[in-house]
């Protein structure tokens, strides 16, 4: 929890778990009995507000208007290749700005997180969706050691702006291995460190070469690294390949 702390010290808040949310168990009052009702498409969410953290502003950050500039999703996904028949998960889901986006192009799509309140949050924008990709979406609250997937049950992994939060990475990623498909693929996306004007601040950031340095000992083989296509982030591609 060293980074969060970090966070917290510095009293900065932007891109949200700066608070380690409380397990259900501490607090029922996390759990929703039914997602929560939709109003209309546009209209934001009513959230709830349990003082953890401003829960309100950090869906105002992943979902700020600005974000598409900068962040170019249909691109990001486009390094997915083609997801028809594929199963697809998002770690670190947050409010669903991948996942979401995800949804109409793949066969099933699992929105990860730790944090319960993204989770009802998920919930809440699932019911609105047309029926056929209600039934390709499924929210999961994983442990922050172990995303909760079933072996082999990913063809694709996406995890964007959560890997400086994940700890103990190396042990992190060797689990997901296990939860991939053969030959499955995992993106990452994050902030370069290069005093961004957006973004967490440097020391908070993981470099793109340490996140190499991590999926090989993991046992990921690293097929792409880009570091132009987007202004402030990096992507880096990698893969569970088949043993032979
Ligand atoms: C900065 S947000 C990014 C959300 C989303 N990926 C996006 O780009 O908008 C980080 C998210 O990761 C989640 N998170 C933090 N640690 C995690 C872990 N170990 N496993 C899964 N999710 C985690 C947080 O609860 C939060 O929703």
């Amino acid at each position: 929890m060293k980074h969060i702390a970090t966070l917290l010290l510095t009293g900065f808040v932007w891109f949200g778990c700066q608070n380690q949310p409380k397990s259900v168990s501490e607090d029922p009052s996390l759990i929703r009995e039914k997602p929560i009702p939709a109003t209309t498409v546009s209209e934001p969410v009513t959230l709830p507000s349990n003082g953890e953290g401003n829960f309100e502003s950090l869906v105002a950050d992943f979902e700020s208007k600005d974000r598409g500039i900068w962040q170019k999703p249909e691109l990001v996904i486009s390094y997915l290749g083609d997801l028809k028949n594929k199963t697809v998960a998002d770690i670190g889901a947050g409010t669903g700005y991948f996942t979401f986006r995800l949804v109409p192009k793949a066969k099933k799509v699992i929105g990860i997180d730790i944090d319960p309140r993204f989770i009802n949050f998920l919930d809440s924008v699932k019911v609105r969706l047309p029926e056929v990709y209600q039934n390709r979406f499924e929210s999961r609250l994983a442990k922050y050691d172990d995303p909760l997937l079933q072996p082999e049950e990913a063809d694709k992994v996406v995890i964007v702006n959560t890997y400086a939060y994940i700890e103990n990475r190396v042990q992190y990623l060797r689990t997901l291995h296990k939860g991939m498909a053969p030959e499955g693929e995992l993106l990452i996306i994050d902030f370069k460190k290069n005093n961004l004007p957006i973004g967490p601040p440097d020391e908070f950031k993981v470099s793109s070469t340490q996140v190499e340095q991590e999926l090989k000992a993991a046992g990921f083989v690293v097929s792409k690294v880009d570091k132009e296509v987007l202004d402030y982030q990096y992507i880096i591609l990698a893969e569970k390949r088949a043993e032979k």
